[in-house]
């Protein structure tokens, strides 16, 4: 087992001393970076580059070796992967974001919901014993899935970017079937997410994209309380440490206090909340991650070093913050840019842990 050089960012998730902020981007690895879109080119599709664990470490690595300031590694892969394996046909088409052949509409069809064989998601175990074996050490990796609601939005509708009235219809109308889908779907998780453990991810992520969706109770009832469950069922430590669990609701910065009660070790924050607030609101052992808008990186070096220094002082002094977007990083991003946000939090962040 290779020693970790730089466990900066898994001490900051834990709420211990660091000597600055660690920072990582959602969805570092992508069509921002001329490497990434060369390999997916090699690679034929985007799903062939997910299933080819050799491509997925390329990838992956991309992003480190440009920037040597991030802090951590994020496992290439798709919240998609869990449905597809679910058996609901899933592909990309160029320029139009992801498409299911089946949808889960039908009560018929809901009922022969099953969590599906761990073996047929094999080939993202085993992207992540190959990631954390050739970053032999640099950094800790990252693993993630989606929650039970945003995977079942996917599900319903068929697709995503819509208005969420199909799923949203069955929730008012039918709550025992949307009920069966997301407790399918929470048990299919656990078990994703604990084999991501065991092949090597030292913290793991879940992504609830469209949890912001929600009215106010209903986030508790369909997607909160999924999460909670999950969270109560991950391993707990690996190679003798913890292995924290990051959870992120974008547009979900109204329930903070209720998130904070779901077992996470740290929150995601998109960008609609100020973060010195946030961490007010959360009580002094939730770590927070965020939560830079990530159009600020289309403007300028400077205005983006402005944005960070703002962060920095709102979060203020002490630890618990690890520094990133409030949602992934868009394709136009100047490469640049991205690295004048990494030089930026690295220089202006030293000061807030002396
Ligand atoms: O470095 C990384 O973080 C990459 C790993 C990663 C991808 N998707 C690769 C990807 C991660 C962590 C995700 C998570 C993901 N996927 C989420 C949750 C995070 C979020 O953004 O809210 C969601 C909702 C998805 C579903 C998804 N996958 C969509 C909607 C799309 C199409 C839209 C888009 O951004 O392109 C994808 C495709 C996808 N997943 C791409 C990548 C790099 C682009 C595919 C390509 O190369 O054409």
């Amino acid at each position: 087992m290779q020693t970790l050089q730089n466990d900066t960012f898994l001490r900051a998730l834990m709420h211990e001393p660091t000597d600055y902020t660690p920072v990582w981007m959602m969805r570092q690895a992508g069509r921002y970076l001329p490497e990434y879109k060369a390999t997916r080119k090699d690679a034929g599709s985007f799903m062939d580059l997910c299933r080819n664990a050799q491509f997925a470490t390329d990838v992956t690595l991309q992003p480190l070796d440009r920037y040597p300031l991030l802090d951590a590694a994020i496992l290439f892969s798709d919240i998609l992967t869990v449905p597809d394996a679910m058996g609901l046909g899933l592909s990309f088409e160029a320029g139009e974001g992801p498409r299911f052949e089946r949808t889960l509409q039908h009560e018929a069809d809901i009922k022969q919901l099953r969590v599906p064989d761990m073996a047929d998601l094999q080939y993202v175990f085993n992207a992540v014993s190959s990631i954390r074996n050739a970053l032999d050490g640099q950094v800790p990796l990252i693993g993630f899935s989606g929650s039970p609601w945003t995977l079942a939005t996917y599900m319903v509708e068929g697709k995503g970017g819509t208005d969420f009235l199909t799923i949203k219809k069955m929730a008012y109308a039918r709550p025992d079937l949307l009920h069966h889908i997301l407790e399918i779907t929470a048990q299919t998780v656990i078990e994703y997410l604990n084999a991501q453990i065991e092949a090597g991810a030292q913290t793991v992520m879940i992504f609830d994209s469209w949890g912001g969706a929600l009215s106010d109770r209903a986030y508790i009832t369909f997607s909160l309380q999924y999460m909670k469950k999950i969270i109560a069922s991950l391993i707990k430590t690996a190679d003798g440490r913890k292995v924290p669990c990051v959870m992120f609701t974008k547009g979900g910065a109204l329930w903070l206090e209720a998130q904070a009660e779901a077992g996470a070790d740290a929150l995601g924050l998109d960008w609609t909340v100020d973060i010195g607030q946030a961490r007010a609101r959360v009580g002094k052992t939730m770590a927070l991650q965020g939560n830079l808008d990530p159009a600020v990186l289309l403007s300028t070096p400077e205005a983006i070093e402005k944005e960070v220094e703002m962060i920095l002082a709102s979060y203020g002094k002490g630890s618990g913050h690890v520094f990133n977007l409030g949602h992934g990083i868009t394709q136009w991003t100047p490469p640049d840019n991205a690295s004048a946000f990494l030089a930026a939090v690295r220089k202006h962040s030293q000061q807030y842990h002396m």
